[in-house]
């Protein structure tokens, strides 16, 4: 990861990229959690289509996501971090670019295979990743859902440590990911 080409913030695209993955990750898994939970039905199947939905737009934001990381870069990291908070922050951030883009895939894949359609919002059909194969279905959304726990996990961890940041270091790391409308840099 190409850290070190910017002064302090992250630049506009990188916090815009970053604000709307991280609003489609917190809708995507709850509903991912709930809708295999509530009865068969109109709401069960909204809620599959808005999950589905937003996992593919996940999908597309993460890869404008690394094209964007790879063309104007990341800042140098906060200074004041000691190194191992350093390199558990930016192997959680290289690990959720990859967890969200293989959970994406996976999950389209696995759609695919199982024979259901892959909807986006209302607007159009994706095309099925592969023809009908109810094992591989299985097997892949049984990595799916594991992978759904793990980013939980890791997201909740990353949102804990940006709060302590700004609430109790009070170290300005925080700011380095707000819009400037925000007190952000
Ligand atoms: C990064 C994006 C995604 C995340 C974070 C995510 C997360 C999750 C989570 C947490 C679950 C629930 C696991 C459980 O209750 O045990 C789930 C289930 C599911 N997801 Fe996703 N998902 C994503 C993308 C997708 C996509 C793109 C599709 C399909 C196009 C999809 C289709 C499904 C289906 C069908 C299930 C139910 C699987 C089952 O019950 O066997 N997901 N997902
Ligand atoms: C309330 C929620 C969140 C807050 C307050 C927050 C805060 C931050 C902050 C302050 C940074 C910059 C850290 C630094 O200066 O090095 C950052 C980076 C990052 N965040 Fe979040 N975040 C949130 C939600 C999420 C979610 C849900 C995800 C994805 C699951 C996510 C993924 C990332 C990634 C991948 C980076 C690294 C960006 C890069 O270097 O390109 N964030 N976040």
């Amino acid at each position: 990861m190409t850290y070190g080409k910017l002064a302090d913030g992250y630049p506009s695209s990188s916090k815009w990229l970053h604000w709307l993955v991280a609003g489609s990750v917190l809708i995507t898994i709850p509903i991912g959690i709930a809708m295999g939970r509530v009865g068969k039905g109109p709401l069960q199947d909204t809620l599959y289509t808005t999950h589905k939905s937003f996992g593919i737009l996940i999908l597309g934001l993460m890869i404008a996501r690394l094209i964007n990381r790879i063309v104007v870069g990341a800042p140098a990291p906060a200074p004041g971090l000691a190194r191992w908070q350093r390199a558990v922050s930016s192997a959680t951030h290289g690990l959720l670019y990859v967890l969200l883009i293989l959970q994406a895939v996976g999950g389209w894949l696995a759609n695919s295979a199982y024979g259901a359609p892959t909807p986006f919002f209302g607007l159009f059909e994706l095309p099925a990743l592969r023809g009908k194969d109810q094992a591989f279905a299985e097997q892949v959304f049984g990595n799916h859902r594991i992978f759904g726990f793990v980013i939980a996990g890791l997201a909740a961890m990353h949102i804990g440590a940006a709060l302590q940041h700004y609430f109790f270091k009070k170290d300005g790391v925080l700011q380095r990911m707000l819009p400037r409308a925000l007190g952000g840099n």
